[in-house]
């Protein structure tokens, strides 16, 4: 099975079951979003119809009761040891999960009507995830349950709702303490769904579309149809597919037999495919209609990809035909200052700032994804590693999913496959990070288990999981086991494992781990391991990683020398709420340092290493430190340059430092050119590239800043949707006279917001900062920080301004449409 499912070539395919396109009368989706009742706390009675909840907050759906804060060093504080980190005593770790009061029970209330609902139809509520241990009630009744906050799930609510009247929805959640080992955010924080649908209809991700033959001028589409009916009906399907261009390329139909078991398997042939790679994301979109007789029951969309992927010992991994290694990136699901509260602009501004690095790849740790996320991936070009769990029966946290490991872990999985089975995004499905069980006795079972669910529930993809503990893994036949062996920071053992391994290939599932803080040098610039800083701060001359964990360069180096590593992941993309290592244990820290990019969404230094190596389409030419240190005069400060071209010259205050060349032999100097014994004097440092012919190809120049002067704002889309969730990420920068940034400055700025939007949240990626991120008021960190603006429902224009003490304001305009 392992091996026919690794040599086979594959193809993948989608249906978004959220299809708020649905407009058919057949099937009418309602979205859940406005008009909720919020309170914290446990509530008798809260499921009852009569229950009165005047007094309680109004709010809209995705929410995170918990971002708002206050920020405490008490919230969920955890004396603990973490054994995968090496740690031989316990401690106690103040921001872990962020310092933020997600722990408790939080209660919402909906009333609402379905009017589409009537006697002899059916209805279903989905969840795209609900931070956890969800109790659903319709009308007072108890419908259901979900224990895990990251997974989607459905119940039929046909026989709870009442026709023509209004219904009573509650949800109670609770979050334990030492649940987590990150922030996970809390509440009805992804998008909540009901479905109304005739009796014969397909149900929720009721369809499977893979690709199983791609030929030049044909690919081969299997459509397989889930039909749910209170009886067998000889009902017809007619499934149509469009091009991204919408115009229908190919058409089957087919009618239902007794013997099918209410599913319809449909092959169809569509001529000249185009394919679909984070290049070239193409989607297609199949209809389905079912027919009784001449009348339509149901119509459902499905978008999907036409791709092959294979993974071929001792070659790696190919994408339609193509070798290539994931040029991926870890990260946890919150937004940042907007929590884990979803939103899909915030999603597409970070996948558009990882394309601009070069990235292909997202690893979604630990945790399934919310359904935007992959629409979004699909649509953006991202391949996808969709994961599942941190822990199973072994726990890393008290009260972790290891206590419902074995009541719930197969139910999660199926809903993860079935929900995300059809994206031509997702690559790869992980069954888990790091978990303890890679060492205990029968962990290579459950490893099997777990994979084998994945495989029944999708035949057409690979499994891996994250090792660390790589001695017990490759001893005990853990490794072995799985389709794809992925392991975390190893990359100086990869060449052993495969030895060991049956596969051929191995995957970098979790790498680097470097520490900074934007904008932030520290002296003297050396290699360090776990270095910590009387301000709470690592340095951005990215020299620092964990006892574990390594700087960008040395996976470089493995990545490019061997064949059989098929890509990394690199932890992580953007800094995230919670583990603030290696300040586990010093509050104020409460946010990473591991991010490539800040909390806020700025990159750090570190970007333009990735973006000099993984980006082949632009150049990248980035020099660091800034060039303001007053009273480092006389000192030495080196000057690192990270750039896509061979060589570069430095020069400070106009005169050569010499010209410095990416070596070919030295691992140290082979992706950064450095000038280490650069004096500092005020004034400026430029840097010259030259490319393969020694011509001048691009240059850089930082000068030496004076007083702060005035606010530049720069927005990353000044046109948005008049939609009530579109978001515009504003930069907003200290600048001196002369428009350089000031890069110590922390003016402490105020936003105001007039006209088709609203002040949304703030932040500066500071992970030691404690102002809450929904007050129009932060201090810049490193002279910089992001506001947010959110259009309004209706259209119109956005003024933002930004205004500090003894500073010129900064004004920006912006247009929602
Ligand atoms: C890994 C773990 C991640 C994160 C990371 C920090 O061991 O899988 O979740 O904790 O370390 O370096």
């Amino acid at each position: 099975m392992k091996r026919l499912l690794l040599i086979a070539l594959l193809t993948q395919a989608v249906l978004t079951v959220n299809t708020q396109t649905s407009t058919a009368q057949e099937r009418k989706e309602y979205l859940l979003s406005k008009g909720w009742a919020f309170t914290r706390g446990e509530q008798t009675d809260a499921a009852n119809p009569a229950f009165d909840d005047k007094k309680w907050e109004t709010v809209t759906i995705p929410h995170d009761w918990a971002i708002t804060g206050p920020f405490d060093g008490n919230n969920d504080v955890q004396k603990v040891k973490i054994e995968q980190n090496g740690e031989k005593n316990a401690t106690v770790k103040s921001g872990r999960t962020g310092g933020l009061p997600f722990i408790g029970i939080g209660w919402y209330r909906l009333k609402f009507s379905a009017p589409q609902f009537a006697a002899g139809k059916k209805a279903s509520l989905i969840f795209d995830g609900a931070m956890s241990n969800a109790k659903v009630y319709i009308n007072g009744k108890e419908v259901g349950m979900w224990p895990y906050g990251y997974n989607s799930f459905h119940f039929d609510v046909t026989n709870f709702l009442k026709p023509g009247a209004d219904n009573i929805l509650a949800v109670r959640l609770e979050n334990k303490p030492e649940s987590s080992r990150w922030y996970p955010g809390a509440g009805l924080y992804r998008n909540v769904h009901l479905v109304v649908t005739n009796d014969a209809h397909i149900p929720v991700w009721g369809t499977y579309v893979t690709t199983p033959v791609i030929e030049k001028d044909f690919a081969r589409v299997q459509v397989q149809t889930q039909i749910s009916a209170s009886s067998f009906k000889p009902l017809k399907l007619v499934t149509s597919i469009t091009d991204p261009q919408g115009k229908t390329v190919a058409e089957g139909s087919s009618a239902l037999a007794a013997t099918d078991l209410n599913t319809f398997s449909q092959s169809i042939a569509v001529k000249n495919p185009q394919l679909w790679s984070p290049e070239t994301p193409v989607l297609y979109t199949a209809t389905s209609k079912v027919y009784d007789g001449s009348k339509l029951v149901d119509e459902y969309t499905t978008k999907f990809g036409i791709r092959t992927i294979k993974f071929e010992a001792g070659n790696g991994f190919f994408l339609n035909g193509k070798a290539r290694k994931f040029k991926g990136v870890c990260n946890h699901h919150d937004l940042g200052p907007l929590g884990a509260a979803i939103n899909k602009a915030a999603l597409r501004r970070q996948l558009t700032i990882l394309k601009d690095m070069g990235c292909d790849a997202i690893r979604t740790s630990h945790n399934m994804p919310a359904p935007e996320l992959v629409e979004l991936c699909d649509e953006m070009g991202f391949m996808m590693m969709v994961e599942s769990f941190d822990e199973w029966k072994t726990p890393k946290v008290k009260n972790g999913y290891s206590q419902y490991f074995d009541q719930w872990a197969e139910k999660d999985i199926v809903n993860m496959v079935h929900r995300d089975r059809n994206h031509p995004s997702v690559i790869m499905w992980s069954i888990g990070n790091e978990v303890p069980d890679q060492g205990a006795k029968n962990g290579q079972k459950i490893a099997k288990f777990l994979q084998d669910i994945c495989h029944r529930e999708d035949p057409s993809r690979p499994v891996t999981v994250g090792m660390d503990r790589i001695d017990a893994a490759l001893t005990n036949n853990f490794a072995a086991v799985m389709d794809i062996a992925g392991f975390n920071y190893k990359p100086a053992r990869y060449e052993e494992a495969n030895l060991k391994l049956p596969q051929g290939f191995i995957l970098g599932t979790e790498t680097a781990s470097t520490v900074s803080s934007r904008g932030v040098y520290k002296f003297p610039v050396e290699f360090f391991k776990e270095k910590m800083y009387d301000d709470n701060q690592s340095s951005s001359y990215d020299f620092e990683a964990c006892p574990w964990s390594q700087v960008p360069d040395d996976e470089f180096v493995k990545q490019d020398d061997i064949k059989f590593v098929i890509g990394e992941f690199v932890w992580t993309g953007f800094d995230y709420l919670g583990e603030p290592t290696p300040y586990d244990t010093k509050w104020p820290s409460h946010s990473s340092y591991f991010g490539i990019i800040d909390l806020a969404g700025l990159p750090k230094d570190r970007f333009y290493l990735y973006r000099a190596k993984w980006n082949t389409e632009k150049p990248t030419l980035h020099v660091l430190p800034h060039w303001t240190f007053p009273g480092r005069e006389g000192q030495i400060t080196p000057v690192f340059c990270y750039t896509s071209y061979p060589s570069a010259e430095l020069f400070v205050n106009g005169k050569s430092m010499g010209k410095q060349e990416k070596s070919k032999t030295n691992n140290q100097t082979r992706y950064r050119l450095m000038w280490k014994d650069v004096v500092y004097q005020p004034g400026n440092i430029k840097v010259v590239a030259y490319d393969a012919n020694g011509k001048v190809a691009a240059e850089q120049t930082i000068k030496t800043a004076g007083k702060p002067h005035h606010i530049e704002l720069i927005a990353d889309r000044s046109t948005l949707d008049a939609d009530g969730k579109d978001l515009s990420y504003i930069t907003a920068k200290v600048c001196d006279a002369n428009g350089n940034l000031c890069p110590d400055a922390t003016n402490l700025l105020s936003f105001k917001v007039t006209g088709a939007g609203t002040y949304k949240v703030v932040a500066n990626g500071d992970a030691t900062n404690v102002q809450p991120f929904h007050q129009p008021q932060m201090n810049a960190f490193s002279g910089m920080l992001v506001a947010t603006v959110q259009s309004a429902e209706k259209p119109g224009k956005i003024e933002f301004t930004a205004s500090a003490k003894g500073l010129k304001s900064g004004v920006i305009a912006l247009n929602s449409k």
